[in-house]
């Protein structure tokens, strides 16, 4: 389902012809990139969820080029932008966007046997039960010792731990009640009743967390 967000959610500009800009993104690219050294597998299939501008998919698949990366978004003109990226690059390991609605029921039979699913900056602007459903689904797409990895905004313990982060919510739930940020542990929970393993939570820039779980070996 595509909401109408406070215009603090999904900052993108114009840029040249569909091309959109997030100065988020361009900020923390790398960090992500250098955070996923660490954690991502070496080959098979990674899959984007809600890529946005595709800024970040680019990054991805320079950095990470034994992976083939398939990014997606609800979103027709982020798709767009994605697909402007992509036929810009000479990465032969990136696909141009697919449809994908993270928060629907089913998705997970379209994208098996994933590696590794990355999904940046959209957990807060979803409701609890459409989180569970897309960690669940993440879950059911990954292969066995597959990785999904969650970055963005948390609570922890119920706290919102700087002004930003509570001006931020505040925005959010303003908008729309059933959305905002979610507890680091309620998400960590969903992940493990999903059937996964957490491998590690990571302190990001800007006060983001990245959340690193795995599939057992079946
Ligand atoms: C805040 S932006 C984050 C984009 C990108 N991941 C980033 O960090 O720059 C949120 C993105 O989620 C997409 N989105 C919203 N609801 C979605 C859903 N249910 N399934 C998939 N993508 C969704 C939006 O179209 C938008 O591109």
């Amino acid at each position: 389902m595509v909401r109408d967000l406070p215009k603090t959610a999904s900052v993108a500009h114009a840029a040249e012809g569909s091309k959109l800009l997030a100065p988020s993104a361009s900020r923390n690219a790398g960090d992500i990139c250098a955070m996923l050294t660490k954690f991502a597998p070496k080959t098979g299939k990674a899959l984007e969820i809600a890529s946005g501008t595709g800024q970040h998919c680019i990054s991805l698949a320079t950095e990470f080029a034994d992976l083939r990366w398939q990014p997606t978004d609800i979103d027709s003109t982020r798709r767009a932008s994605i697909d402007a990226y992509v036929s810009d690059s000479d990465l032969m390991n990136l696909a141009p966007a697919l449809p994908l609605d993270a928060c629907a029921p089913g998705w997970s039979m379209q994208h098996s046997d994933q590696s590794l699913i990355i999904l940046i900056n959209l957990l807060h602007l979803i409701s609890t039960h459409e989180a569970r459903t897309l960690i669940n689904e993440a879950a059911m797409a990954l292969s066995p010792m597959g990785r999904f990895v969650i970055y963005g905004p948390f609570m922890r313990d119920g706290v919102l731990t700087s002004k930003a982060d509570v001006n931020f919510h505040a925005s959010l739930i303003g908008q729309d009640q059933k959305i905002g940020y979610k507890d680091k542990n309620d998400v960590l929970r969903m992940l493990q009743e999903a059937g996964l393993s957490i491998v590690e939570t990571i302190e990001m820039p800007s006060n983001n967390l990245a959340l690193v779980s795995e599939k057992p070996r079946s």
